[in-house]
């Protein structure tokens, strides 16, 4: 049996024999049958291309659409709403069957969505939510708890902190995610909500967005050390914009992991490899690989078939010690 990682060099190979619908019958790893989504037209507007985690999910969703047979369009945003809102517009003006889409922000698509709703087109939020006036102008979300693992990276510190022995007051800076984004502000809030339940002696000393990239990771962490040179502790948004952070302590001549304690959300490869090196003390996980998920709902909501309101990913922590264990099979 084929599993969808192998898939696409399968399908090849089947292809060039002449045989393609030899693996009709075939499940990938997710249960997803081969060829279910035919006939279908799936308008699918991405964020960008900002993060690690974001070209694992771009892969992810268009390895699922070919497996399922789902005729995709794919557009890559560059991370602006207005690319967004183009996009939908113009999969409306083309009559697709479903739009997805993953928003940059959380805000301002009603007037989109009301389009999308007139033309009769379904609409299935994917990774991020947005704030509606109306619930009825999207019909689910496939995506993570955000929130979730704010308060999971918090958990996480504590236990990192305890591994340091750090004993007293922890002054923290937090690189946010992009401005307005679900995950930006939903981490920070899970994040805060059990400093404030439980650690009254934890203080976020600064805070800024570095957009999710490694470059405005290393930017605004190089601003963080020279106002504050006594940062005990970095939570990341995302690993990305922690593998920027540890080049600008790197740079300012400290020992990322010992140094200055860095927990952070996402948990792709880079990420682990710099857990493996003792860089990263821990990572919430947040899964990328939603794909097949949300071919699945793609097909059910074109069949007119009921769905939830929000599928929720299922996703781990990872301590040093658990990411070398696991970093030869991390596949994204
Ligand atoms: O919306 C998911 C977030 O967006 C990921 O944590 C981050 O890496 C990405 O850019």
């Amino acid at each position: 049996m084929l599993n969808r990682r192998d898939f696409i060099t399968a399908a090849v190979g089947v292809a060039a024999a002449g045989g393609l619908a030899a693996c009709a019958k075939e499940d990938d790893s997710t249960g997803s049958t081969y060829g279910t989504g035919k006939g279908i037209t799936l308008g699918f507007s991405q964020v960008g291309s900002e993060s690690g985690w974001r070209t694992a999910n771009s892969l992810s969703v268009k390895q699922a659409a070919k497996w399922q047979g789902v005729s995709l369009k794919f557009s890559d945003a560059q991370q602006k709403q207005e690319n967004q809102i183009s996009a939908i517009r113009s999969y409306i003006a083309q009559k697709v069957d479903v739009i997805a889409f993953s928003p940059v922000v959380v805000t301002g698509w009603d007037a989109v969505l009301k389009e999308a709703k007139a033309a009769k087109i379904p609409v299935v939020l994917t990774d991020r939510s947005v704030e509606t006036s109306d619930p009825s102008l999207y019909v689910t979300l496939v995506g993570s708890d955000f929130t979730a693992e704010g308060e999971r990276a918090a958990v996480l510190l504590e236990k990192v902190l305890e591994k340091a022995g750090h004993k007293g007051a922890v002054k923290i800076a937090q690189l946010e995610g992009t401005t307005g984004a679900a995950p930006a502000i939903e981490r920070a809030k899970g994040f805060a909500k059990v400093m404030k339940a439980k650690h009254p002696d934890w203080k976020i000393v600064a805070s800024q967005t570095g957009d999710f990239t490694r470059a405005g990771g290393k930017q605004v962490m190089a601003a963080f050390l020279q106002a504050h040179p006594d940062i005990d502790v970095l939570f990341a948004h995302n690993d990305d914009m922690a593998i920027g952070a540890i080049q600008a302590i790197e740079a300012a001549g400290k020992k990322p992991g010992k140094d200055i304690l860095i927990v952070s959300i996402d948990g792709v490869r880079d990420g682990f490899v710099a857990m493996s090196k003792g860089k990263i003390n821990a990572i919430a996980e947040c899964n990328p690989l939603l794909g097949p998920q949300l071919m699945d709902v793609v097909k059910k909501v074109h069949a007119g078939e009921s769905v939830g309101r929000w599928i929720k990913t299922k996703e781990a922590d990872f301590t040093q010690e658990q990411a070398k264990a696991a970093l030869p099979k991390r596949k994204y």
